[in-house]
């Protein structure tokens, strides 16, 4: 059993304030949750997603091969909020319901979603970080990533990146009076990361995907991607209301381990099920996502990287965040979730072959590719001008990130699209 009770919090629709949801127990490898009897006896009370923690009484079995639920698990940290509380609260054992624990009570309270976990079931205390200045908050990143020891203050403006998930160095602050994610860059990056990001999601806006709004800033000289939250609303009195929003790895009910099991297809298919709140609509944002994610080289878009609110009855696909492209050298290259069966190779004609089961006709998706490829060979030059991306940078993505010939130069392509492409790429072989 773990030393302290872990008591999880949640924000009704609308309500700006918390209140005590139930607890989590630690019960071998498993930590199990709890409906506390006030939070089920609330009219207005939903359930933390109802396939996996239906609002019932008792403590509720996990599915096989999950020792956590997944909707509890998504407000967690990763990979990097794990490293910054490592560094400064190292857990007493790195895996399991009590390592668990830790990060759960280690982390800012900001975290995805409208869930937080505290040690009281009676009193909501918030944990923040009183450090706002950007600077120092790159540099607590910088800190961190070279395994510095800090300051105590550094420290503070490190936790900001505890409160989500993800690998890579970022914050959640406040900007112009809303919620954004700050994504950092790292002296690890061999390409400009940050920048290529911020390209990949402008022009995903450009072509129609419904895409977190981002800006480029720069602090110090470095650019920091600011990625406005989905799962925050500002409301009239100035306070902050927050979304429940679950991972597509929750939705498709499968454990960290077995994330190579996620699909687009499986996705689609709960997304038009009886959940999906949006149905056919959703099912095909999906696939132009699929589509987008190929013609600009993103291959990390595992089911973390995609994600749904839930109303307590049902679920919507938040917009698309985390489009970052991978630098592709040619050859072959699989995306993170399979497209249809277990196939899953980075090229577009196996997607045209699934486009039926997007609901989209193959002459359909044809067009949506053509249009995509439409807005990036317009809009592409003058988004790098706009972003300062430098002309040697430039040239390395556009060579290996967007529309890399590896996704189109092949025998089943699409003959009209692969002329398309060609052209698209010999024209702008003049400005590069
Ligand atoms: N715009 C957003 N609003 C709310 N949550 C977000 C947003 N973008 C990302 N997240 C959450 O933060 C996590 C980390 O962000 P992501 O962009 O995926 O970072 P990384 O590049 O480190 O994977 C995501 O898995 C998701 O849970
Ligand atoms: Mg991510």
């Amino acid at each position: 059993m773990t030393s302290e009770p872990l008591y999880v919090w949640t924000w009704l629709p609308g309500l700006a304030d918390p209140v005590v949801a139930g607890r989590l127990d630690a019960v071998g490898p498993e930590l199990r949750f709890t409906y506390a009897r006030s939070y089920r006896e609330r009219p207005a009370a939903i359930s933390l997603y109802g396939p996996e923690l239906p609002l019932l009484a008792g403590q509720i079995p996990l599915p096989e091969r999950l020792t956590m639920p997944g909707c509890i698990r998504d407000a967690a940290p990763d990979g990097w909020g794990r490293r910054v509380i490592d560094d400064q609260w190292p857990p007493d054992t790195p895996h399991g319901p009590e390592a668990e624990c830790h990060y759960l009570l280690h982390s800012l309270s900001d975290r995805f979603g409208a869930l937080d976990f505290q040690t009281s079931s009676e009193v909501y205390v918030p944990r923040g970080s009183g450090v706002r200045d950007l600077v120092q908050i790159q540099a607590a990143m910088d800190g961190i990533a070279a395994g510095l020891p800090l300051a105590e203050d550094v420290q503070a403006a490190a936790q900001r990146g505890t409160s989500l998930g993800g690998a890579r160095p970022k914050a959640v602050i406040e900007h112009d009076g809303r919620s954004w994610l700050a994504k950092f860059s790292s002296s690890s990056d061999h390409y400009p990361v940050v920048a290529s990001e911020a390209l990949a999601m402008g022009l995903a806006a450009a072509a129609g995907i419904a895409v977190a709004p981002t800006q480029l800033i720069r602090i110090a000289g470095r650019p920091v991607l600011l990625v406005e939250r989905f799962d925050r609303n500002n409301d009239p009195q100035g306070n902050w209301q927050r979304r429940h929003t679950v991972s597509a790895l929750t939705l498709l009910g499968l454990s960290e381990q077995d994330a190579r099991y996620a699909s687009y297809e499986d996705l689609g298919h709960l997304l038009r099920g009886p959940l999906g709140r949006r149905g056919r609509e959703d099912v095909r944002e999906l696939y132009r996502r699929l589509l987008w994610n190929i013609l600009v080289s993103n291959s990390d878009d595992h089911a973390r990287n995609h994600a749904a609110f839930w109303d307590g009855e049902g679920v919507a696909l938040t917009p698309a965040y985390d489009i970052c492209p991978q630098p592709r050298h040619g050859g072959a290259a699989s995306q993170a979730m399979a497209i249809i069966g277990d196939q899953r190779a980075s090229v577009l004609s196996l997607c045209l072959q699934a486009a039926p089961t997007y609901l989209y006709t193959t002459a359909q998706a044809r067009d949506c590719v053509a249009a995509m490829i439409d807005v990036i060979a317009e809009r592409w030059l003058p988004m790098v001008e706009a972003l300062a991306i430098s002309p040697v940078d430039a040239r390395l993505l556009w060579q290996r990130q967007f529309l890399n010939p590896g996704s189109w130069d092949e025998p089943h392509c699409d003959p009209g699209l692969r002329a398309l492409l060609q052209q698209v790429r010999s024209d702008m072989e003049r400005y590069i």
